[in-house]
Order: structure tokens, then sequence, then C-alpha cells
């Protein structure tokens, strides 16, 4: 068996968590929305066609902040296509998969099921192949209370309110050769300035977010980060980033993708740091990851892809990947970094949220489920509130080619100074052994609160099991009865390739 120590101690805090960390993404992809949030004719749609055990599985999940339309979707986008009479909306193909969009779904309707799964819009806008003045109208549509055309259109459209969208993302991925309006680091950079300054000019307390790099592993990558914030520093709040994982066959380096969000994290706090010393400015760039998953992303380009000119289905089956216990423990661990980091990753989104590499899966006519990376989100999302503490955990090491020395337990925790609560996350990589970790909580002890202490592992003996239609509840959280605590010290043992909770719940 391994050893792992580490302390939990409140003082040793890294930021305030921003509930925006636990964030997902709705993109007109597949079958995301349509049969996927959106099936009118499903025994459990509620009056607007949407599937109500979904709407139900939503918040259970607890996603605080849904992005939409896209991803690359977006960047051919016309947003007054998805407004008005749906019978006058057109249908338009969507270049970016390969689709056909009915428009039956949009910013109205979305935001109907926002309110139902009570989340907030992250909205963002097409800079492929629109620009700056296309920006400034959907603006103008959304957020102006009324007395124009755009805004008196809302209004007959449905929404007398505005509907008052704080956080904007202004385009996606353009650095990708496969964006459609795929734009040079320069070119974009004073696009982006250019329309997140006229936004401001209506709104200067919108949080708007700047395009990164659509990976760590493109060649353009940190370059197109400094050039980009050179351009657009002054008029934007936060730059994205975007990563994906899977397990091309090395578990080992898969089981340590967090690593290398880690590194990619440190890279653009480090280049959008150096524009702003280049610059003597005051103001600091925050993080938004606002796409980030496991994604079997080689078999999508090899098997799934659609071609073909006379070929456009509607919400066709993409991107369905289905998640075994392995993904969830990477999963899991991916959440460790992003809180790691809660000092500058102040926005994340799980990409995506139903059906398209999803956590939540659903079968038209018939039944949703939770894959097995719901979990690690839920109760993260659940728990994680108020501060995220560093836990300066000490393990063994294994050898990977892609990381060097990599440890073999990770963990963060978190100190919700409201309430008292303190959450523990932690991952044992390990492919074959045990985890036994000693937890140091004397500076927790030391408030004098007693306190209850539950505990509970996602794991299997079978590392590729996975929920799915037929066997929906194969894979779940198991309370981990291993958990003992003399004092001031926690044990509590890790299974081989899993994911655990530490619960520290005040009695009164
Ligand atoms: O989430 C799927 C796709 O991944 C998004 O559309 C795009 O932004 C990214 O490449």
């Amino acid at each position: 068996m391994n050893t792992a120590h580490l302390t939990v101690n409140p003082a040793a805090t890294i930021g305030a968590i921003n509930p925006r960390l636990f964030g997902s993404f709705i993109e007109h992809l597949g079958r995301a929305v349509y049969d996927g949030i959106y099936e009118p004719g499903h025994p459990l749609a509620n009056a607007d066609g949407f599937r109500t055990d979904v709407i139900e599985l939503v918040k259970e999940l607890g996603v605080t902040a849904i992005r939409y339309p896209g991803g690359n979707f977006v960047s051919g986008f016309k947003w007054e296509d998805s407004v008005g009479p749906r019978s006058e909306r057109p249908r338009r193909l969507d270049l970016a998969w390969h689709s056909t969009e009915t428009n039956e779904i949009g910013l109205h309707e979305f935001q109907n099921w926002l309110d139902a799964v009570d989340s907030e819009l992250m909205l963002a806008v097409n800079l492929g192949t629109r620009g700056t003045p296309e920006a400034l109208d959907l603006l103008e549509y959304a957020n102006l209370a009324g007395g124009t055309t755009l805004s008196d259109r809302r209004a007959a459209n449905g929404r007398s309110e505005p509907f008052d969208v704080r956080i904007w993302c202004l385009g996606n991925e353009m650095d990708g050769p496969w964006q459609l309006g795929h734009r040079s680091a320069d070119d974009y950079g004073k696009l982006a300035a250019q329309t997140a300054r006229a936004m401001k000019a209506f709104d200067p307390d919108l949080e708007l977010v700047v395009c990164g790099s659509s990976s760590s592993s493109m060649p353009t990558f940190a370059e197109w980060e400094r050039v980009v914030l050179t351009h657009a520093y002054d008029a934007v709040d936060y730059i994205s980033c975007h990563a994906y994982y899977e397990d091309k066959g090395d578990l080992g380096a898969f089981l340590a993708s967090g690593i290398d969000m880690d590194r990619f994290i440190r890279s653009v706090v480090a280049t959008a740091d150096h524009v702003k010393a280049v610059r003597g400015s005051d103001k600091t760039i925050e993080i938004s990851f606002d796409e980030w998953n496991i994604w079997y992303n080689t078999r999508f380009e090899n098997v799934d892809k659609i071609e073909g000119v006379d070929n456009w289905p509607v919400a066709p089956r993409l991107l369905e990947d289905q998640y075994s216990v392995a993904d969830a423990v990477v999963f899991g661990s991916l959440l460790i970094t992003l809180l790691k980091h809660a000092d500058r990753v102040t926005s994340a989104s799980l990409a995506q949220l139903v059906n398209v590499i999803a956590p939540i899966m659903t079968e038209p006519g018939g039944a949703a489920w939770r894959q097995t990376t719901f979990f690690p989100f839920a109760e993260t999302a659940r728990h994680a509130t108020g501060v995220a503490l560093d836990v300066a955990v000490t393990s063994g090491t294994y050898p990977t080619d892609a990381f060097g020395d990599v440890p073999l337990v990770d963990a963060v925790a978190s100190h919700d100074e409201l309430t008292g609560a303190i959450a523990l996350f932690a991952v044992n990589r390990s492919i074959g052994e045990t985890a036994e970790l000693t937890v140091d909580i004397g500076g927790v002890v030391a408030s004098g609160r007693e306190y209850t202490v539950t505990a509970r592992t996602l794991s299997d003996p079978d590392i590729h099991a996975a929920n799915t239609l037929s066997d929906p509840e194969r894979v779940g959280l198991q309370e981990n009865t291993t958990v003992t605590r003399e004092g001031g010290t926690l044990r509590i043992q890790l299974p081989a390739v899993s994911w655990s909770e530490v619960l520290l719940t005040p009695t009164a």
C-alpha cells in the first residue's frame, strides 16, 4: 500500500471559490438541445417542450452558469434567426457540425429553460462570420430595457424585462483553423478589442471573455495570448482556456491530465501578467476555463464526423462519449486542479451538459441518466464553497513519458467560513495500489468546533465500468467506511484509480 500525507489548514487560503467555477456549456450541436433538453413529444416534457427529468438532473448537478449557444456553432450563427415567431424562423446549415439548425430553440426559449434550472446565461457572440455591429445588436436586443427598435422587438417577442446578460464571450476558439472566420492573433485581437470597447460603451460593468488558445498544444499557444491581450487588455476581464483529455493508450499519462491543465493555467497567468507588467496596468486578467472535459476526439475525427454535400441531419448523435470510472477519476482531478487555481480561474464551463460529451444522457422517448462524471461534479459543486485551501500533499510518484514523475495522490480542500464546513477532494492515480492517506486537521480542531466526518468514493474493480441506457446505475458513489479520526488526525484509504471526498460538517 502507498502512503500519502496532507494538511487541512484553514489559514492556507488559495482564494475565494467563485460559484461560476461550476458552470457548464450547451451548444447547438448533436442532441444537446434537440432530443436533449428539448423533446416536446416526451412524456415528461413540460408545456415549453423541455424534459422535466433533465431539468431535475441539471439542478442536481448544480451548474451555476451555462455558456451558450457555442462553441464552433456560434461562429456561423445569426442570432436574429432564433428569435420571433417560430413559424418564421429559417432552417439553416450549421457548417461547424455539418447539421441542420431548425432554430426552434433560441435565446428566449433557452432563457426560459435556464430559469427552470436556476442557472445564469453566459452568452457568446459570433466574431467568426460576423463582427462588432451584430454583437452590439444582440447586446441591445438582450440587455436594453426598451425604447429602441431592437429592445422593443424583444418585448414584442415575449420578454418585456431585459435578459440582463452579465458575462459575454467574444467569439470562440478564433485561433483554430477549423473555426469559421479563423483569424491571426493580431486580427482577432483588434476585432475583440474594438467589440469589447463598444460593448462597454453600452455598459461598463459587463464582464467580457476574450478567446485564448483552443488548447495548450496549438502552435500559436502563449504568443496568441500575448498578442490578443496586448490589443484587448484594457477592455476585457477574462481570457479563455480550453482543454480536453482522452486516454490514448497510456493510462498513467491520462490519469495525470491534471498536471497538463495545471501547467496550462500557470502559462496563461504568466502571459497575462507579462502583458500587465509591460502596460504598467493595475488590472489583473482572470481566467475563464470555459471548455474542459474528457473528450474522445480521436473517435469523432475518425468515425463520427458527418460529411456529404446532401447530408445535413437535424440533431444527429454526435460526440456521445460514454464515460468510465477511470474517466471520472481524471475528471475529478481536473476539478481539483481548477480549485487549486481558484484565485485566478473564476469562471469555468464543463463542456458540455446533455448528450454531447456530457454528464447527463437521454434517450428519445425514454430515460435520462447520470454518467460517471456526474458524481465528482455534483459533489464538488455542492461542497466546494467558501475558499480553496492548499493542502500540501506529499505522496510517492510514478513515472510518465508525458509529464515526468507524477504524484500518486492529488488533493485540494475548501473551507466555508460562514458554515464552518470543510471538504477535501482527493484522487489516487495509482493503477494498482490503494493509498493510505493521513490528514492533519490540527488547524481545524483548534477552532474548538465539533465535526462529523463522512467520506465517499468513486471507484470500481473494473475501471472501464460505465452507466448506460440498459444499466444506468452501474457506477455510483460509495460510502468510504475506512475513514477514521483520532484527535487532529484523519486516516482514509483511497482505492487504486479513485476519486474521493471527505466532508467535515460542524455539528452545531
Ligand atoms: O465542445 C465541443 C467543441 O470543442 C466546441 O464547439 C469547440 O469550441 C471546441 O473545439
